[in-house]
């Protein structure tokens, strides 16, 4: 049964904190020396990279008038957004009510609830639509239910997107250039954001998308998945399609081997998504001496003591097999399901794609 959410207090004030984060070097080994990259460490400001987006999508919620002054807010998350929508509902004045699933970390779930959201768990997926279709299902009983209640849609409000203008901002003054951005993708929020602001500045900026093997995103079979926060098994249409130049997909193997590299000699670190975009990053600066790489850390390594940092829990779930340092060269998006390190330099958006007659 859904308890009430916190009484809500309103600190505009807390807007203030937003953003600003660090941007680290990183040139620790990943597993084979390379050039180096930056990597803007999301975690380190408060909220964390989603409080961009949240921040965004409430606010301009409230300018249209879809959100009411201390109406509740309702999202499906798996976390990240949830805390980002925490800070803003805090922020702004709005109770928060989060649809997770049974996969939530519990270090989490509980961080959510300390926050003064009313955590709300499936604990079945969808036959078809998995974790994520089971939350939205659930999602829409709440809205039927809560009066005013307002729903961010994080997969395909543009709000979101718009979120990052500020984050490319930051980071058009913290490194010199940008050839390469490598960014993980969910919702697509970040990388869209990012590279539309990033290419006013370097037109020819070549844009990287991470994805995780058994995602949807780029045109792979839906399985399930051990990585959250990137990855899907629906089709956000946040996605850019037409931005991306080529798509890696990266295992849970080679994730776990990056984090934990990157924990013992680069010191930042951070999760599924962290992993993925940082091996890939390191390889590209490997292959293309000279370039300029730079990423995105979304959030840190305290959510995942109980899984990528846990020896037993790696052990049970098979996490410290080989991890390639090298990704497969796929032809076409759906030439073979990928089960470990994958890269394709064709991006086709698999709507469009399944829509045009064979
Ligand atoms: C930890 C983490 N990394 C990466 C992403 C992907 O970012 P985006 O939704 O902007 O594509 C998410 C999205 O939820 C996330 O939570």
């Amino acid at each position: 049964m859904l308890t009430d959410p916190a009484p809500t207090t309103c600190a505009p004030h807390l807007l203030g904190l937003l953003g600003r984060s660090p941007v680290a070097f990183v040139d620790t080994p990943l597993p084979h020396p390379h050039g180096g990259f930056h990597a803007k460490v999301e975690y380190l400001s408060p909220g964390g990279m989603k409080a961009r987006a949240a921040v965004a999508m409430l606010q301009a919620a409230r300018q249209r008038g879809d959100l009411r002054p201390g109406a509740t807010v309702v999202e499906s998350t798996s976390g990240t957004l949830g805390v980002g929508l925490a800070f803003a509902g805090q922020a702004l004045g709005h109770p928060v009510v989060l649809v997770v699933d049974r996969e939530i970390e519990r270090p989490m779930r509980a961080l959510l609830t300390a926050y003064g959201a009313v955590v709300e768990q499936v604990d079945r997926p969808h036959p078809v639509g998995g974790w994520q279709q089971a939350r939205l299902d659930r999602l829409h009983e709440i809205l039927a239910r809560t009066p005013d209640a307002y729903w961010p849609d994080q997969y395909h409000n543009p709000d979101n997107v718009a979120g990052y203008h500020a984050l490319a901002a930051e980071l058009s003054g913290q490194v010199e250039a940008v050839d390469v951005l490598v960014c993980s993708v969910g919702t697509g929020g970040h990388s869209a954001g990012l590279a539309r602001a990033l290419r006013r500045h370097w037109p020819r900026l070549r844009l990287v998308g991470v994805d995780t093997v058994g995602s949807t995103i780029f045109g792979q079979p839906a399985r399930p998945r051990l990585m959250r926060g990137l990855g899907s098994s629906i089709f956000p249409r946040n996605v850019d399609y037409t931005a991306f130049d080529e798509v890696h997909w990266v295992g849970p193997v080679e994730a776990v081997d990056t984090c934990r590299r990157l924990a013992r000699s680069a010191f930042v670190t951070g999760g599924w998504s962290t992993g993925a975009v940082a091996r890939v990053a390191a390889w590209i600066s490997r292959m293309q001496p000279g370039a300029r790489v730079v990423t995105v850390f979304p959030d840190g390594p305290h959510r995942y003591l109980d899984s990528i940092f846990d020896d037993a829990y790696c052990a049970a779930h098979g996490l410290f097999g080989p991890a390639p340092g090298h990704p497969i060269e796929i032809p076409h998006p759906n030439a073979v399901e990928v089960t470990r390190w994958s890269r394709c330099r064709t991006v086709l958006d698999p709507l469009r794609r399944l829509a045009v007659p064979a």
